[in-house]
């Protein structure tokens, strides 16, 4: 099926792809689309210390930091260079641990800590872990030079070493804000306006075209490219593309990019929800959402590691559907809809109505996700979202779980009971929340919900987990919730997360009973 169909985007060959990597102005010319940006930064611009180790997304060995303009102001984040798709970076800035000294002269405070603390040995992975501290380091607040242990444990929790060992590199991340920076390598030349200015000299009215790739910066031009030619393939952060073209080596077809399209860039509020565009990086869909739901907190921590919530999208999420997406049953649970576009028409859907089978959704041809629609927190309401894996930190999870629960004098009103991981479509489970409905929460209906848990889902064994252990998971994980929310049950700690001010009991859930 993956045939290139370009040439129907009618663009000269001659288009390029122009960004600046290691502060020098680079073109990518021709037909990039499925080029990896590792990739081409290794064998065409010679940068061989941006490492290849899964080319998956998972060890960090290729880790470099992207520059993109927000605004008047320049935004800088670690991502995968490898699931990296080349044209994406198209009117940004690329800086490799190769740019963040000159030759010669005194290393960058990162690098310096690394030596210092002793943070490497073979030397295979340091280029990763360097520019996923660089990342971490130019979003440390100006006047507090330093990193707490959790936030660095976050930052580095897509970087694998198998010889240091991480004491060592985490101890060079507590020390890199104590030296002194040199220019021109200083924090604020990394904000400087000549560096914004560079990039805005890039940019693109009318957006990106090559043959094969379309990155409009219009709603309605996105909408319009994709009703025309809807065997086009969506792309988004890349996170999960990125992976049919390095692991099942596939051919893309003409992709239309939705990255750069102004208005799916925003978070709003609107009638009670949050809307959040279909090119809102995970990283900050969460951000914005944890203000509301403090108990997102820990799923948002575990999922993927910080550089793919940087280029992942939450809409890439719920519009590829895997049964295992963790946004997804977290969203159902709170009552999220999401919204359609197929050129001028759009329509809204219940998230749980989305998935229709496996891998199947309701999405006509030419139509898309524009934006998911969060409700605002019911003040009366209880929260919770549960992840389960094998590894605490970058895995994906064996079961997935999303709860919500409202209570009038201790009898049930409203229950959200969604779980990932159970079934072939992420989903509700209907009759374990018909057993709650209207009764007590007490033990002795939550038990009868747990049982009834075998009538919603006939879980499979898989590599993850067996289809006993993904039901006993299922069941106890309502056991915990009813455990953290019965009567004079602890109240928990508001998340605190990233320097992120936590939401306090009361603010937004408030309701632990
Ligand atoms: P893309 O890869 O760009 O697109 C994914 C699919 O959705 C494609 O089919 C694309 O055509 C389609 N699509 C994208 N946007 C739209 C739109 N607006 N409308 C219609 N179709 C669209 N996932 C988890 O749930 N939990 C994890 O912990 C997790 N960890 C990961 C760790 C690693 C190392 C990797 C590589 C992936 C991980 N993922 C995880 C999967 C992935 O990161 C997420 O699914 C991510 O949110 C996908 O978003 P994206 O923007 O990268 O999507
Ligand atoms: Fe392993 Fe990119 S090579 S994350
Ligand atoms: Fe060898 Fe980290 S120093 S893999």
């Amino acid at each position: 099926n993956f045939v290139r169909s370009g040439e129907r985007f009618g663009v000269s060959t001659e288009a390029t792809v122009r960004f600046v990597l290691d502060g020098a102005l680079v073109e990518a010319p021709g037909r990039t689309a499925d080029t990896t940006l590792l990739d081409f930064l290794r064998e065409s611009q010679g940068c061989t210390g941006v490492k290849e180790g899964c080319a998956e997304g998972d060890c960090g060995a290729c880790t470099v930091v992207l520059g993109e303009l927000d605004g008047t102001r320049l935004r800088w984040r670690s991502i995968n260079a490898c699931i990296r798709l080349l044209p994406t970076v198209d009117g940004r800035e690329v800086i490799t641990a190769q740019g963040l000294a000159a030759k010669e002269g005194p290393l960058h405070p990162v690098q310096q800590a690394m030596v210092d603390c002793h943070g490497s040995q073979c030397g295979f992975c340091t280029p990763g872990f360097v520019m996923a501290l660089f990342s971490h380091y130019l979003q440390m607040q100006d006047g507090m030079r330093t990193a707490s242990r959790e936030e660095l444990l976050d930052a580095l929790s897509g970087n694998l070493c198998r010889c240091t060992g991480y004491r060592p590199i985490i101890e060079a991340g507590e020390k890199m804000g104590s030296y002194t920076e040199h220019a021109p390598f200083r924090t604020d030349d990394f904000f400087s306006f000549e560096r914004v200015e560079r990039l805005r000299a890039l940019q693109r009215p009318d957006g990106l075209r090559l043959p094969d790739y379309l990155a409009p910066v219009s709603l309605e031009a996105f909408a319009a490219a994709y009703e025309a030619q809807p065997d086009a393939l969506i792309l988004a952060g890349g996170t999960d593309v990125g992976l049919w073209v390095t692991k099942q080596l596939r051919r893309l077809p003409a992709v239309i990019a939705v990255n750069d399209v102004k208005v799916l860039q925003a978070i709003t509020v609107s009638g009670g929800s949050m809307v959040i565009g279909a090119a809102v990086a995970l990283e900050d869909a969460f951000a914005a959402l944890l203000a509301w739901y403090p108990p997102l907190g820990e799923m948002w921590r575990r999922f993927g590691s910080r550089p793919i919530r940087h280029s992942g999208t939450l809409c890439g999420n719920l519009a590829n559907g895997s049964p295992i997406g963790d946004s997804l049953p977290a969203l159902m649970a709170v009552g999220a809809h999401l919204r359609l576009r197929r050129g001028a028409h759009t329509r809204t859907v219940a998230l749980e109505d989305f998935y229709l089978a496996y891998q199947k959704k309701d999405l006509a041809r030419g139509e898309f996700v524009e934006a998911v629609w969060v409700p605002a927190p019911d003040p009366n309401s209880n929260y919770a979202f549960y992840k389960v894996s094998k590894r605490k930190d970058q895995d994906i999870s064996a079961v997935c779980a999303g709860f919500a629960l409202a209570r009038d004098a201790g009898r049930v009103t409203a229950v959200r009971l969604a779980y990932g991981g159970m079934a072939a479509t992420a989903r509700r489970a209907q009759h374990a929340e018909q057993a709650l409905l209207g009764q007590d929460w007490s033990e002795t209906t939550v038990r009868a919900a747990m049982a009834a848990l075998d009538h919603d889902f006939a879980a499979l064994t898989d590599m993850r987990a067996s289809k006993d252990y993904r039901s006993a998971v299922a069941a106890n994980l309502l056991y915990r919730f009813w455990l953290e929310t019965r009567q004079g049950a602890p109240q928990a700690e508001p998340t605190r997360i990233d320097g992120l001010q936590p939401v306090t009991a009361g603010d937004a859930t408030g309701a632990r009973a």
